[in-house]
Formats: structure tokens, C-alpha cells, sequence
């Protein structure tokens, strides 16, 4: 894209000829009616949109009537729309027209956005259109065509690349004919720069847009960002006695459930030591930390910190049914978690004293 201007233009010649140009909201000045079909149409589709508008429009003509109407028969004529929300702030937003803008709609989109329900975006398609205010537009089909076409990185939902996307958006728009260039944007998104299967081969914008130069269509705009997972640490204890080690059962809810693990020490700042006697009344005569092992599930992550505690003469019967002391080579068969097995395995591989043979 050579010139700002060239986008405006660009678009606009397009509209003329491929554009929708007889829609039901258009061909209208009334802020009213155009509010109302931007509202029905923020998370609807044109085709569902249309009996809705007609049937709402004949019920409720203007602000007045639906400033004094009952919410429950607004939200009858929303039923099946979905969204409710966008039904109760539009009567909330009528009567706050009604008492406190002599019902009128403010001609300005800075104005419009602080009624209730009403976004930026929003506001600056009912000010364009209604009052051919020079403001820019930023809905999820203009998003889309901003990304591609200008190749923006990075979640679109999210406040900085949205922030560079209004600089972009405003930087674009022309000095006249701002309503049809609005509904042009619109229009685009929502005909050709879809989300699948963009017609491409169709688009105005083809030999210029770096999504499609670069082969990325598919990737741009990005994804919303998998959230990040959340990081849990957990000390665990392999205490070892004439040769064996100590392993408990866990619950058979939770992580690992019914699998036999190592026992956790589960007060982050306790000695080891101090740990080792409290829980089970034995005596370390050696503490060794062992290298800290990540595992990742599929909403966590865990940093397992083990410890090596060295207890000689226990191993005998404790109290505990969850509790069981197992020689190196009960461990091949016994019912191990993955990263647990790994801990031991390294233990082994350190020549630590310890006779153990874990398979690979
Ligand atoms: N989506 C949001 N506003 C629209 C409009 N004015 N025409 C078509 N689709 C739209």
C-alpha cells in the first residue's frame, strides 16, 4: 500500500461496484434506526438480523416508544437473537437519550460512546453514518482486513496491537464520503477478507497484502493466545533406607490419582530434616538436594524439587496403609508417574551408592 489515500480509494471503487447497497439500515440518516441494527448486528448475521430489525421496528418506530416501553417486551421481540444484554442496554440506553439528551442522539461519536452498551467502534459507525462524522471504525471484520492487508502481528483482542490498529484505522480514512467508506470496510470484511476461505482472487487489496504475499492468510490476524498455564512447585522427598525407597500412594482423585509417588513435603520452607522426623519419626543421615525436573500437564506446570534423605536402619513397617518401601528392582513394575520414575532413574544414573536398576 503506497499512500494512505490509496486504501479510501482503493475501497471505495470497490464498493461501488461489489458493496451491499440496499440493506435495510441503509439508505437512512436516523441515528435510531442505524444504532439499532449495529447493536442486532455486533454478534448476528445480516440474514438473521433482518425479520428481527423489521418486526422491532414496527413494534418500537422510534426512541420515544422504546423508551417507554417494558423491558420484558423488548426482550420478547430480542427472543432468539441472543445476547440479552444488548437488548437491556438498548432500553436503557434509549431512556437515558430521552432524559437526559432531550431524545436525541449526540451528534458525536465521543458523545455516543457513553451510552450504555455502546463501544467505540459502535459509536463511530452511528456517528459516520448518521452524521458523516470523520471517525474510524475498528469492529472484527476491519480488524481482520488491518491485519492481513498491513500484515499486524499479534492478537488483535489485545490492548496494544488494538491501540495500533485505531492509529492505523484513522490514518486510513478519507477526507469525504466517510459513510460509504465505512460500510465499504464492512462490507469487505464481511464478503470477501473472511475469516476461512478468504476470496482473495476477488479482493481489490490482492497485490498489495502481506498476509497474502507472505502466505499467511491463515495465520493473520493471530489467535487469541492460549492462556498462559500456571506454574505449581512440589517438594518431594526420596528417602532411602538399606537399599530401598519410600513411596506413598496417592489419593485416587488429583493428579496421579491411585499411582504410587514420593512423599511430599508439603510446607515449601520446613527442613527436611526436621520433616523427615515430624512426619515419619526417622532420623537422616545425609540430606542431598537433587537437580529440580518440569513437567507439563495440560493446565500446569510442575517443578518437582526433590530431595534425597538418607535414613539408616528405617525401612521398617510404618503405620501408614499408603506407605510402601520398595527395593530397586520392585521399581521397574510398580505403578510410577512418568516424571517420579525419571527422579529415581536419575538417582541410579548418579552412582549415588543407591543399587538401582531402572529400565531406560
Ligand atoms: N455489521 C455491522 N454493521 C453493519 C452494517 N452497517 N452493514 C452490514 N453489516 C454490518
Amino acid at each position: 500500500m503506497r499512500g494512505m489515500s490509496e486504501f479510501a480509494h482503493t475501497l471505495q471503487t470497490w464498493h461501488a461496484a461489489h458493496g451491499r447497497h440496499d440493506l435495510p439500515w441503509q439508505n437512512t440518516r436516523d441515528p435510531y434506526r442505524i444504532w439499532l441494527s449495529e447493536i442486532m448486528l455486533q454478534q448476528t448475521q445480516v440474514d438473521s438480523v433482518i425479520p428481527y430489525y423489521a418486526r422491532f421496528l414496527e413494534r418500537f418506530p422510534d426512541l420515544t416508544s422504546l423508551a417507554d416501553a417494558d423491558i420484558n417486551e423488548v426482550l420478547g421481540l430480542w427472543s432468539g437473537l441472543g445476547y440479552y444484554a444488548r437488548a437491556r442496554n438498548l432500553h436503557k440506553a434509549a431512556r437515558a437519550l430521552v432524559e437526559q439528551h432531550g431524545g436525541r442522539f449526540p451528534p458525536s461519536a465521543l458523545e455516543i460512546a457513553t451510552l450504555p452498551g455502546i463501544g467505540r467502534s459502535t459509536a463511530a459507525a452511528i456517528a459516520a453514518f448518521a452524521f458523516d462524522q470523520r471517525v474510524a471504525i475498528l469492529d472484527g471484520n476491519v480488524k481482520r482486513v488491518l491485519c492481513r492487508i498491513f500484515g499486524i502481528e499479534g492478537f488483535p483482542g489485545e490492548k496494544s496491537v488494538e491501540n495500533r490498529l485505531w492509529v492505523l484505522a484513522e490514518s486510513l480514512l478519507p477526507e469525504t464520503g466517510i459513510a460509504t467508506y465505512i460500510q465499504a470496510q464492512m462490507d469487505l470484511g464481511a464478503t470477501l477478507c473472511t475469516r476461512g476461505r478468504p476470496a482473495c482472487e476477488r479482493c481489490p487489496f490482492a497485490a498489495g497484502c502481506v498476509a497474502r504475499r507472505d502466505g499467511r492468510i491463515g495465520e493473520l490476524p493471530a489467535p487469541r493466545p492460549r492462556k498462559a498455564i500456571p506454574h505449581r512447585r512440589l517438594r518431594v522427598a526420596v528417602i532411602c533406607s538399606d537399599g530401598r525407597i519410600l513411596l506413598e500412594k496417592r489419593p485416587p482423585a488429583g493428579i496421579w490419582g491411585g499411582l504410587l509417588s514420593l512423599p511430599e513435603i508439603s510446607d515449601e520452607g520446613i527442613d527436611a530434616r526436621a520433616w523427615l522426623g515430624c512426619r515419619f519419626g526417622l532420623t537422616a543421615t545425609s540430606v542431598t538436594l537433587l537437580p529440580a525436573l518440569r513437567h507439563v500437564f495440560t493446565h500446569f506446570s510442575l517443578d518437582l524439587l526433590p530431595v534425597r534423605l538418607d535414613a539408616a536402619g528405617a525401612g521398617g513397617q510404618l503405620h501408614d496403609p499408603a506407605l510402601v518401601w520398595l527395593a530397586a528392582d520392585q521399581l521397574e513394575g510398580a505403578a510410577l508417574p512418568t516424571p517420579i520414575r525419571r527422579i529415581l532413574e536419575n538417582l541410579a544414573a548418579a552412582h549415588t551408592g543407591l543399587q538401582l536398576e531402572l529400565p531406560e
